[in-house]
């Protein structure tokens, strides 16, 4: 059997776990695959990824800060690449270069079907109106939720946001606005990255409330830390997201079913 040759680009990428789970699922699935980490010099990615085409490679992943780059190199983009204007998978198919977006996908189906936390009517906070925020909103309108409120520590960012998706159910939220006790809170923010919370009251936070943070860590994040502190009913952090868009970028390239529930619990215990 041929080896199928794929990397994930970004810089820095050295932290990346996307080759062992991508390992796993080729395992999983028979595959023989050679994944590789590429750190991509700033201001390099086109000549980067024409450079690993040239050499046979037929799939990336693209991480920061090359998703817009990413974008604006593929021939053809998904719905969901067009919404957010990046693009995380790229596939080469009949030479013509398929930019898809599966984080927002990869988020919905760890909400909805590995933690069971449904979408369809719940009233939705998002925290966050960057890059994180916005490869998913579309994806999370499509789950049918009641509404979803964007707020952002810079409120015009979340209007932008909320414009540009044109659905009533979208708002911009100042924090005197928020409404309390959401059925679900997704923190898209990178405050955890400096171990800060997003300020907003307690609150929002009822004893049905769930709160997902996109961030994982190998300790409670500190979102989630303070949701439970708040009375959340549960907590959960990316992982399971982290492994659902890779899955789908997986099933994009190889037309087969990812298992991942394997590979969540291994990230998981480690
Ligand atoms: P990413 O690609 O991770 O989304 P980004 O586009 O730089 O990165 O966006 C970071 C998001 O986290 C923004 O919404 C940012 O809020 P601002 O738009 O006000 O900068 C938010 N953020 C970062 N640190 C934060 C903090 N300490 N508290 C609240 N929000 C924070």
């Amino acid at each position: 059997m041929a080896v199928t040759k794929l990397a994930v680009l970004g810089n820095p990428i050295a932290h990346s776990l996307s080759p062992v789970i991508h390992e796993a699922f080729a395992r999983q699935a028979g595959l023989d695959i050679r994944y590789e980490k590429v750190l991509v010099p700033q201001g390099r990615f086109a000549e980067t990824v024409q450079n690993l085409i040239d050499k046979g490679l037929l799939g990336f992943n693209i991480t920061l800060p090359f998703k817009y780059d990413a974008f604006r190199f593929a021939d053809e983009h998904s719905v969901a690449a067009q919404r957010s204007q990046a693009v995380n998978t790229i596939s080469l198919v009949g030479g013509q270069i398929y930019g898809d977006n599966t984080d927002g996908r990869g988020l919905v189906r760890d909400l909805v079907i590995n933690l069971g936390w449904p979408i369809e009517n719940q009233k939705v906070l998002v925290l966050g109106a960057g890059g994180a925020v916005s490869a998913v909103i579309w994806d999370l309108l499509q789950g049918s939720p009641d509404r979803v409120d964007l707020h952002n520590r810079t409120l015009s960012k979340a209007i932008a946001l909320a414009d540009r998706q044109r659905d009533p159910r979208v708002k911009a939220v100042d924090r005197d606005h928020l409404d309390k006790g959401y059925d679900l809170i997704i923190n898209g923010t990178s405050a955890g990255l400096s171990a800060e919370t997003p300020d907003v009251p307690e609150s929002i936070v009822a004893e049905n409330t769930r709160c997902y943070d996109m961030m994982y860590a190998t300790t409670q994040t500190t979102f989630n830390a303070w949701g439970l502190t708040n009375g959340a009913a549960a907590v959960s952090d990316g992982t399971g997201m982290l492994v659902e868009q890779a899955a789908l970028s997986f099933e994009l390239w190889f037309s087969v079913k990812a298992g991942t529930a394997g590979i969540i619990a291994t990230l998981r215990s480690e």
